[in-house]
């Protein structure tokens, strides 16, 4: 078996990452700081694939540990790296935070790969790197715009980290775009967990549910689209797992056309937030209560993805739709209030 590195394997994708690649056969180790997830992620993962991956508890801003890490396992062929913050407020607000974690880590990931010949790494990036699209959807190629945030600023320079180093080593690389990723694997034995007031729309659509939080804001209705509200791309987080699976795959074979390559992960179908909100009330068969406010700072119109790319070379493309990633967000959220 390959025994695989997943940094942030406790997360929200990498919790659903690991158990993709445990089902597909690889042997996997996990390392966390559980800055944004909890122990109890290793008991749903092993409630579903039958199989505990090893975890180690480790915060990769500290050079030392890392290196003491890689130095104690020299059997990794792979890593897929999502550890990372990923607030795009908080980034604003703390943006050193943002570098530290975001460009510190991968720093210190990419010094072992070369000192270990660890050859294999998959990053995880955003769509956020493209900013207001020129044209839709979305193609690989489209010019990175200037970031809007310093998140969305770590994500463009850790692409360019990682192409400098492919030039000059024999690190390949995958960098996968990730869309909006919304939905809970299907046993509702993992999912997302938001510390807070969450930021993104479908967990604060099942928390209104729920009763956690008296309404849904829904960030504008006055967008140039067609019922006025923003249009984004939103994946099937079990869809977006596997797509890690199939890219590893595609590094440890050695399939690579160039040392980097860069696919969008979305489904191809822009959706807007009110389309989200009537599937959610219609998978659910319960009224939203929701306000139209004022637009957030930030938020660009409409993005979603060109898949081709990913469909051709990688052999993916979501299966799951809209409505099932609903359906799972919801089932997760009962299950987690313990209804
Ligand atoms: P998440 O916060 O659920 O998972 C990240 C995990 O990394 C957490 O378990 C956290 O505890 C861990 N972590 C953070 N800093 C660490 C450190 N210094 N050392 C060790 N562990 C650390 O986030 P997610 O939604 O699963 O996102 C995973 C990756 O995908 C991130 O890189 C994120 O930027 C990227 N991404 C996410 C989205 C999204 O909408 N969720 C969209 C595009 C890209
Ligand atoms: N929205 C609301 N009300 C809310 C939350 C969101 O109306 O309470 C709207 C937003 O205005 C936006 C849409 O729902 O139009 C989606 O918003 P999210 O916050 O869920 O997602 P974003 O597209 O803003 O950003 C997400 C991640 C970023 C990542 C980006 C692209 O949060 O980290 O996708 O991958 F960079």
């Amino acid at each position: 078996m390959q025994k695989i590195l997943v940094t942030g394997g406790l997360g929200y994708i990498g919790s659903h990452t690991v158990v993709e690649l445990q089902n597909t056969g690889f042997e996997v180790i996990i390392i966390d700081n559980l800055s944004n997830s909890s122990l109890d992620v290793i008991e749903g993962i092993t409630n579903i694939t039958k199989s505990s991956p090893v975890f180690v508890k480790l915060d990769l801003r500290f050079k030392k540990d890392v290196e003491q890490f890689f130095d104690q396992h020299n059997d990794i062929e792979g890593i897929i790296h999502f550890a990372a913050s990923k607030s795009v407020g908080e980034s604003i607000e703390n943006p050193l935070l943002y570098y530290e974690n975001n460009l510190n880590t991968l720093i210190y990931l990419l010094k072992e790969c070369k000192k270990h010949r660890i050859n294999n790494l998959i990053f995880s990036s955003s769509c956020t790197v493209y900013g207001e699209p020129d044209s839709l959807p979305i193609t690989e190629d489209a010019p990175v715009k200037k970031a809007i945030s310093p998140y969305g600023n770590t994500k463009q320079i850790s692409e360019e980290i990682i192409s400098d180093m492919c030039s000059v080593s024999e690190l390949k690389s995958i960098s996968l775009r990730y869309f909006n990723p919304i939905g809970a694997h299907s046993s509702a034995e993992i999912g997302e967990l938001p510390i807070g007031v969450p930021q993104n729309l479908v967990p604060f659509i099942t928390q209104t549910a729920v009763g956690l939080r008296d309404y849904l804001s829904i960030f504008g209705n006055d967008y140039p689209t067609p019922d006025g509200t923003c249009i984004r791309d939103y994946i099937h987080v079990v869809d977006l797992a596997k797509a890690h699976v199939v890219a590893l795959q595609r590094l440890l074979i050695n399939k690579m056309n160039i040392p980097l390559e860069i696919f969008n992960v979305g489904t191809g179908r822009g959706c807007s937030v009110l389309e989200i909100v009537n599937a959610f009330e219609k998978v659910t068969d319960q009224k939203l209560n929701y306000k139209i406010v004022d637009r957030r700072s930030g938020d660009v119109v409409a993005v979603y993805a060109d898949i081709q790319k990913a469909n051709e070379i990688l052999g993916w493309k979501s299966e799951r739709t809209m409505e099932e990633a609903l359906s799972s967000a919801w089932k997760w959220e009962q299950k987690i209030r313990n209804l």
